[in-house]
């Protein structure tokens, strides 16, 4: 009932009309040639309104590393202008983000056309994720249940769906799959969404799904970030933080990934509240990070599999990313990423990178894979999906399957692997 009540109250505060989220503007690919040029692309990719989209912060700027800055119509001369006049190595990747953006954000009411096309190869706003979190749980009471974990900074509800298979008199072991903790990855709830329609469709038929789903219960939180992912779809497109208010301050929103209890906000991370990977005023100061560190502290021994879905980059990260050490179980991580995106490069002819993220791509303290693998959760993976830099955040519905399906494949592969040794 109470959830009920929720779910209108959410519902209800989504009614107000919504204004677009698309910003007119370009991606630019910019890479720096030496350290004079990677000062001069950290300085310009922090004014003139310009969002970084890789890598995530200025301080991870460096020479001969592909640049993705997206920046606004208004501003784009003066960008080109800048890059030209100190000779740098530049493209457009993407023309026009406007046009991308309404392509993800078509519906069927907006285009009947779409009304053949699977839900679950499209985007959806935090209304309908909501809808279907309740719907998927009354129409499959059998199989999955909706826990409310906590709530957002602006109080939304924080639900997972827990997913069981057969049942089991002792306690079960679990996974936990957390997606959507930056709002602007939009394939990441989409993948959320897609894994567990997947898990519902095949249990009983796919002897893998099967497997896992008898061995292990799971645990989704398709949308960590509520808040931020709202604001995405009304109001900026290129949203990553969540959407804190802090006491005196002007910037809004701390990075979740940056706001667990691993070497909390050390190199890496920003103690600005103005930037993008702002780690907060404490660990665990923001209720989105809390919710999650709590439940996992609380169930820590059942769960033995920790993922977490970002994008973009295609790659499978492990710990650490806090620190530039090897993890005891690091040959063991390693095979397992290495297994997976073999798999993935086999099946889909698709290429994933792999490692621990220190390595693989950049020093980032305070993220939940880290923090989950410090509690005793050794099986920790961060997976950024697709692409590799041709769309980006703004990766087009119909790319939605493809993306899914390789990560699933690599979930399916590690989970496999986890229960064999748990
Ligand atoms: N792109 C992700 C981020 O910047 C990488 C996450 C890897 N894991 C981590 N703990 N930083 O947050
Ligand atoms: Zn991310």
């Amino acid at each position: 009932m109470k959830l009920q009540l929720l779910i209108v109250f959410v519902l209800s505060l989504d009614k107000f009309p919504e204004k677009s989220a698309a910003e007119n503007g370009k991606v630019l690919s910019i890479t720096a040639l030496t350290p004079e040029q990677v000062d001069i692309l950290r300085n310009i990719s922090s004014q003139f309104e310009t969002v970084l989209w890789q890598p995530a912060s200025p301080i991870h700027i460096t020479a001969n590393t592909e640049v993705h800055l997206y920046v606004p119509q208004e501003r784009v001369l003066d960008v080109t202008a800048q890059l030209e006049s100190n000779q740098f190595t530049h493209s457009v990747m993407l023309e026009d983000t406007e046009q991308l953006t309404e392509i993800q954000t078509r519906n069927d009411t907006k285009d009947p056309r779409l009304k053949g096309t699977s839900f679950y190869e499209r985007y959806h706003n935090l209304e309908e994720i909501y809808h279907w979190v309740n719907k998927t749980a009354t129409d499959h009471a059998n199989m999955v249940k909706v826990l409310l974990i906590g709530s957002s900074f602006e109080k939304r509800p924080l639900y997972v769906l827990k997913l069981s298979g057969r049942a089991s008199n002792t306690p079960k072991k679990a996974m936990w799959i957390d997606c959507g903790i930056h709002a602007r990855e939009w394939i990441s709830p989409a993948f959320c969404l897609w894994f567990v329609d997947n898990c519902i469709n095949y249990y009983g038929l796919n002897r893998e799904i099967t497997e896992m789903m008898d061995a292990m219960d799971i645990y989704v939180l398709p949308v960590m970030n509520p808040d931020g992912y709202r604001y995405t779809w009304t109001t900026k497109r290129m949203w990553r933080k969540n959407r804190s208010i802090h006491p005196n301050g002007v910037c809004v929103g701390v990075d979740l990934n940056r706001n667990f209890d691993a070497n909390w906000c050390t190199s890496g991370a920003s103690s600005n509240p103005c930037d993008d990977t702002y780690c907060g005023q404490y660990p665990e100061s923001e209720p989105e990070a809390q919710a999650v560190a709590n439940f996992l502290r609380s169930h820590k021994a059942t769960v033995k599999l920790y993922v977490s879905i970002h994008s973009y980059s295609q790659m499978l990260l492990f710990p650490y990313s806090c620190a530039h050490e090897l993890t005891a179980n690091h040959d063991e991580l390693n095979e397992m990423a290495q297994d997976a995106a073999n798999d993935i490069q086999r099946y889909y002819r698709s290429h994933y990178k792999f490692g621990p993220g220190s390595k693989t791509i950049y020093l980032a303290p305070g993220g939940s894979d880290d923090w989950a693998y410090n509690l005793g959760i050794n099986y920790s993976f961060t997976f950024e999906l697709q692409d590799r830099g041709r769309y980006g955040f703004l990766l087009p519905p119909n790319l939605i399957a493809n993306a899914c399906k390789e990560a699933l494949l690599a979930l399916k592969s590690i989970s496999l692997k986890v229960i064999k040794r748990i």
